[in-house]
């Protein structure tokens, strides 16, 4: 049990995630993390869990661990996901497709589902789902990236239409172009094209997007659901 308010983050070893946590167990929350390799943020406030979000049993048992060690559930952010690019016609899209719609759609799905039982029986909560801009782009390698991101917005909006009745609010934020090690590695051409599409044609900070999951969050945003906020961007 615990007087802090208790969010569980997606994939926080490294980059927007590891932020996310940093920032809200700066801002007084308890945060518990997962991802496949070790945690890396030091914190008597943050527990985290090595698991792949795509291993049924090993997510059903890590929200049902926190939830009866911390007592409920306040904020779920699915941040964890992997990028990349490649065409429909070169030799690899099947294994990309499977490694993009395992991590992003089965994951998202497992862990909203299992969130969803412990925010139901609270009787209230907060999911924020990371999507992406490419959503609406259509750029040529992004076909498996921007469909399961895509995906996990119409997933959101359905959820939301279920919980609400419950009282837990499931969003979505669309966060512009952060360079964190992953983003880099796509190469600057990539990302400058990315940038050339934004309205705000700028990197977004960690601490914007941690911005935008406090708004959905917030104890005034009950009636703020199956929303998608894109930054950056018009639309
Ligand atoms: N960076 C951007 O410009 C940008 C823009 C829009 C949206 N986004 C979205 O924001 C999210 C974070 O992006 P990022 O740039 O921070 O990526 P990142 O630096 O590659 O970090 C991804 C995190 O997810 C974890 N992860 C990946 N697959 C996982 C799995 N199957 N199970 C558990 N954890 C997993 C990774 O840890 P392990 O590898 O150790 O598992 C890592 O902690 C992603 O959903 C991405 O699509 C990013």
């Amino acid at each position: 049990m615990t007087d802090r308010a208790v969010m569980l983050v997606t994939g926080t070893s490294r980059g927007i995630g590891l932020g996310i946590a940093e920032y809200f167990v700066e801002r007084g929350y308890t945060v518990c993390g997962c991802s496949r390799s070790a945690g890396t943020l030091d914190s008597p406030h943050y527990r985290h869990t090595v698991l792949d979000v795509a291993d049924e049993p090993a997510v059903r048992a890590w929200i049902a661990a926190v939830a009866r060690d911390l007592g409920r559930i306040d904020v779920a952010v699915c941040n964890a996901g992997i990028v990349g690019s490649s065409l429909m016609l070169s030799v690899t899209p099947t294994k990309t497709w499977d490694e993009f719609a395992t991590t992003h759609m089965r994951g998202v799905f497992l862990v909203c589902r299992e969130v969803s039982k412990v925010m139901v029986r609270q009787r209230g909560g907060r999911i924020v789902n990371l999507s992406s801009p490419a959503v609406a782009w259509h750029m040529p390698g992004a076909a498996a990236y921007a469909a399961t991101k895509a995906g996990i917005e119409e997933m959101t909006r359905v959820l939301a239409a279920e919980l609400a009745p419950a009282g837990v609010t499931c969003n979505v934020v669309r966060p512009g172009l952060v360079l964190t090690g992953t983003a880099r590695a796509l190469g600057g051409d990539r990302a400058a094209s990315m940038l050339d599409r934004q309205t705000i044609r700028r990197e977004v900070t960690i601490e914007e997007i941690c911005h935008v999951i406090e708004f959905f969050a917030a104890p005034a945003s009950t009636a703020i659901t199956g929303q998608t906020l894109s930054m950056c961007l018009i639309g």
